[in-house]
């Protein structure tokens, strides 16, 4: 499968989890990617790996500095002279029960997962507009609905999906699509490593980890953002049990909510 042939694709967060995965797919796919995120040693070694300078390059960037951002959009666009799709995809998780998160921690939550993407996307517009683009914004099933004890992350990621919903009917007779890919539990991922663990938080607690039902792994949640770029649907919700949750949310918002304040009792007992 070579049909990215001679695109280049712009992706935050690469140096770990789904945007590892998602660079190397685009590369196999034969596209040339422009990789974004803090730590410039394993980005760098990533961008050799997938073919250097004329296929992949690094450009360390910290998302939630509008400057920054500009400046990875800029320097990807002059290294291989075209935009064609960036993929949103740099994120971290602030986890614990509201009444204990400590000032500041919402406001980081929003300016890596919200702001980080708008700013990715202003910068890139002029370049998407001239090659009728796409961007991609990888949100999360969290998103769809309320998370107990990581409300602000669910916040942040509906936020981010209401601003796609807008941005698509802004961009459309531009002939710029806008996706969202809303991933479930993904497996082998620092997502909560790296994150703001508060009290309360359900991640991080060693010897009660749970892989959930449905939980898919970095390298399915790449093919999905691939075939998202692809095929330009304007929303994607990936395995059987984000759908399921999805499709109950719609019809019975209340039905999922009394499931999450189950399950979240549940685990704070233990
Ligand atoms: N893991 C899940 O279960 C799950 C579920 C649904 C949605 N998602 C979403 O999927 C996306 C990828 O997460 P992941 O699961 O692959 O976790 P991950 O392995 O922790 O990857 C997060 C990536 O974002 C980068 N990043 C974090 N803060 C950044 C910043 N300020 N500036 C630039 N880059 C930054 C990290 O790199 P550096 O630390 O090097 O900057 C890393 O490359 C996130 O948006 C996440 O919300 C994940």
């Amino acid at each position: 499968m070579t049909d990215f042939d001679g695109q280049v694709i712009l992706i935050t967060g690469a140096s770990t989890g789904i945007g590892r995965a998602a660079a190397i797919a685009f590369r196999e796919a034969g596209a040339r990617v422009a990789l974004a995120a803090r730590s410039a040693d394993v980005l760098a070694r990533l961008a050799e790996e997938l073919g250097g300078p004329e296929w992949a390059i690094a450009i360390p960037s910290d998302v939630s500095d509008p400057v920054q951002c500009e400046r990875f959009v800029a320097e990807a666009a002059a290294h291989f002279g075209r935009v064609d799709a960036l993929v949103n995809n740099a994120g971290m998780v602030v986890s614990g029960l509201f009444e204990h998160l400590q000032p500041g921690d919402a406001e980081r939550q929003f300016q890596v997962n919200f702001f980080g993407a708008l700013y990715c996307a202003r910068a890139a517009l002029p370049h998407l507009k001239a090659g009728r683009g796409v961007i991609v914004n990888v949100s999360s099933v969290a998103g769809l609905i309320g998370t107990p004890t990581a409300s602000v992350y669910s916040a942040s990621k509906a936020a981010m999906n209401a601003w796609a919903r807008a941005l698509w009917v802004e961009l459309k007779p531009a002939g710029v699509d806008v996706v969202t890919v809303c991933p479930y539990f993904t497996s082998g991922v620092q997502l909560a490593q790296k994150g703001v663990i508060r009290e309360g938080s359900l991640h991080n607690r060693p010897g009660k980890e749970r892989r959930a039902p449905g939980t898919q792994t970095a390298e399915e949640a790449a093919q999905a953002i691939l075939r998202a770029t692809r095929r330009r649907p304007r929303i994607v919700v990936l395995s059987w049990a984000g759908r399921l949750i999805w499709r109950l949310d719609r019809l019975f918002p209340w039905l999922v909510d009394w499931i999450m304040a189950r399950g979240t009792r549940r685990l704070l007992e233990e």
